[in-house]
């Protein structure tokens, strides 16, 4: 907040019925985190009959919010578009905020109070108020692991390469949970200061983290005899390099905050049974596997659990499964490219095609405390196809 006046402007009441009954009225405005001066405010607001407020403006710092995660999304725009009609109003002539008498027509408004209540709603999911990263949120199964995530209660940090991708799993998430708390974030894995700057983005966002899950992957599939050594660098970059970066980083900020943490490596089928034409996938989908062990040995003792989790092969919303590489597997199997996803589904011994949402669960209950002992451990979620012995 840099306009000299703000304090001004944030002395008048609230201006709508929203800022009343979500965000218990305008931002309060502290000149400095020093917890008495704050705690004097508050008790101000309480000894004069005033909820306490759910929004502050920080000189020099920005706007801090103190509710349920559910409403953190509702509240943060409420009080954001409040500042911005109380600065306009200010050159237009003035702030005009509601009357002693519409604040108490709408605090006694049954539908008004109904309105509240339902925004306070949350999930009783089991990663209520969790914070969790995904990368590569802005496709496929990333993204169905983002909304997964975010219909467990977490708060999700939709990470990826390609912004407006992100941007769209958040608001797939906020059309379905209105309340919820989600953030797009830009993130190139592969590149150590997008990896920082996305987990300070982050931490000035919400100030922790509990979850990770490693999902941006590509999968240049070539035979062994036509694979470009840039191909395979370039998913020994990604699928290695960028989830080592963002493990990495996370673990050290779960290991400072010393309240535990998850960490789930999306690698796939694959990294246990090696696929044909597959080289640089099958390479790294073990690696992924084996960092996993590895880490989990290393944070074991901080309360940080990490586990893989191998998909079987999923359709739905992959970029990886592109109509140019579906035409591929049609041609090596001498079947129709729409016969494809049937061919694959016939190999698992369920016969059941896997949904976004089947490696989500997966996920979230690897995250959930309800997996509190699994730790090092590899979930497949594959319809039966491989069998692990
Ligand atoms: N779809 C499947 O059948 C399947 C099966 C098993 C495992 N997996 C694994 O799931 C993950 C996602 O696969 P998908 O099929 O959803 O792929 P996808 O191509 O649909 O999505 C990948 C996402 O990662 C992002 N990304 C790529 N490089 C990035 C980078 N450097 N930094 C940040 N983001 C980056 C892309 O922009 C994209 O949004 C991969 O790790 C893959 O190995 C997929």
């Amino acid at each position: 907040m840099v306009r000299s006046d703000a304090a001004g402007l944030l002395a008048a009441g609230p201006l709508s019925p929203d800022e009343m009954v979500y965000a218990n009225g305008p931002a309060l405005w502290l000149e400095r985190p020093e917890a008495k001066v704050i705690q004097a405010k508050i008790r101000k607001h309480l000894d004069t009959g005033q909820a306490i407020p759910r929004a502050y403006l920080m000189k020099s710092i920005g706007l801090l919010l103190a509710c349920n995660p559910a409403t953190t999304a509702t509240i943060e725009s409420i009080a954001a578009g409040s500042m911005r009609v109380r600065g306009a109003a200010e050159r237009l002539g003035g702030i005009w905020a509601l009357s002693k008498r519409q604040r108490d027509f709408i605090r006694t408004w049954e539908s008004e109070s109904y309105r509240e209540k339902l925004s306070r709603t949350t999930s009783q999911g089991s990663l209520q108020g969790r914070i969790a990263v995904v990368t590569g949120a802005g496709s496929g199964l990333g993204r169905g692991i983002a909304i997964g995530l975010a219909r467990a209660g977490a708060m999700v940090a939709a990470c990826d390469l390609d912004r407006p991708a992100a941007e769209e799993t958040v608001s797939l998430i906020r059309q379905e949970m209105p309340g919820a708390a989600a953030a797009a974030i830009t993130c190139n894995v592969t590149d150590e200061t997008s990896v920082e700057q996305a987990y300070q983005t982050l931490l000035q966002r919400w100030g922790g983290l509990d979850i990770l899950v490693n999902a941006a992957g590509v999968a240049p599939a070539y035979s062994l005899v036509n694979l470009p050594a840039d191909k395979f660098r370039f998913a020994l970059e990604v699928n290695l390099t960028g989830y080592f970066l963002m493990a990495r980083a996370a673990a050290r900020i779960l290991m400072q905050q010393g309240m535990g943490g998850s960490i789930i490596n999306l690698s796939s089928k694959s990294g246990l049974d090696a696929s044909k034409n597959n080289t640089p996938y099958n390479a790294t989908k073990a690696g992924e596997i084996h960092m996993a062990r590895g880490w989990a040995m290393e944070l074991g003792e901080y309360g940080i659990r990490v586990n893989s989790v191998c998909p079987g092969n999923v359709f739905e919303g992959s970029k990886i499964w592109n109509p140019e590489y579906i035409k591929v597997c049609a041609k090596k199997y001498g079947i129709k490219p729409e016969e494809v996803i049937p061919y694959y589904v016939n190999k698992t011994i369920l016969k059941r095609e896997i949904k976004r949402q089947d490696i989500a669960d997966a996920v979230v209950f690897l995250c959930s405390d309800q997996a509190r002992t699994i730790t090092g451990q590899t979930l497949v979620a594959d319809s039966g196809q491989v069998m692990v012995r």
